[in-house]
């Protein structure tokens, strides 16, 4: 499949699904990079991949239409049939998620639907529980809603910070994330309702 991946920070999910596609373990191409951040860790962490990378700003655009018919544009050339988000920290509009229904995934740092939006991994620590994880959904136009693709659990420690946690958890999330972009760029996956099966 043609992907466009979206990251707005370091990329450090964006690169393991990366290498996943070099190593032919994942059927699958990212052929435009899309950030809302010039100065993105995942720049220049793709700086030599050969794709494009494509800087759409929220701050060069007076609305959010605007803002969101300038990621349609960018896209359009590339002809995806799918959208990766992995720490893009932006909520996406409608007619984006529309016109890719059930082909955008997103990866989330707790196990949904507990603990949405940000600072997943505090949220954990300050419930209390025991055991986190990470999720890979299909983005619906809700924080964090989508129907469950994959989830994986880590425990959380009694002395755990933000910083300890996820970094217990990244790992996690990179190996959960090449395993659902897998399955995904294979078409082993159909939704129903909530419900995501996986025809392996
Ligand atoms: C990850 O924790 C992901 O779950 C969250 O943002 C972080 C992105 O990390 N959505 P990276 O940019 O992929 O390194």
């Amino acid at each position: 499949k043609r992907l466009a991946l979206f990251a707005s920070g370091r990329g450090s999910n964006g690169e393991a699904l990366y290498k996943a596609m070099c190593d032919d373990y994942i059927n699958g191409t990212f052929v435009v990079i899309i950030t809302d951040h010039h100065d993105a860790g995942i720049v220049q962490r793709a700086d030599g991949w050969g794709i494009p990378i494509v800087v759409i700003e929220r701050s060069d655009y007076d609305s959010k239409a605007d803002f969101e018919s300038a990621q349609l544009e960018a896209l359009a050339p590339y002809g995806v049939d799918g959208i990766v988000l992995a720490g893009y920290m932006r909520i996406l509009g409608c007619q984006l998620i529309d016109s890719y229904e059930h082909r955008i995934l997103n990866i989330h740092p707790a196990l949904l639907p507990s603990f949405p939006g940000l600072h997943g991994h505090q949220q954990a620590i300050e419930a209390g529980v025991k055991v986190t994880g990470c999720t890979v959904h299909f983005v619906d136009t809700g924080m964090d809603t989508g129907p469950i693709i994959m989830q994986n659990t880590v425990p959380v420690l009694p002395d755990d910070t933000e910083d300890t946690l996820s970094e217990r958890l990244l790992p996690v999330e990179h190996a959960t994330y090449v395993e659902a972009l897998r399955l995904f760029c294979a078409d082993k996956l159909s939704v129903e309702g909530r419900i995501v099966r996986i025809e392996e």
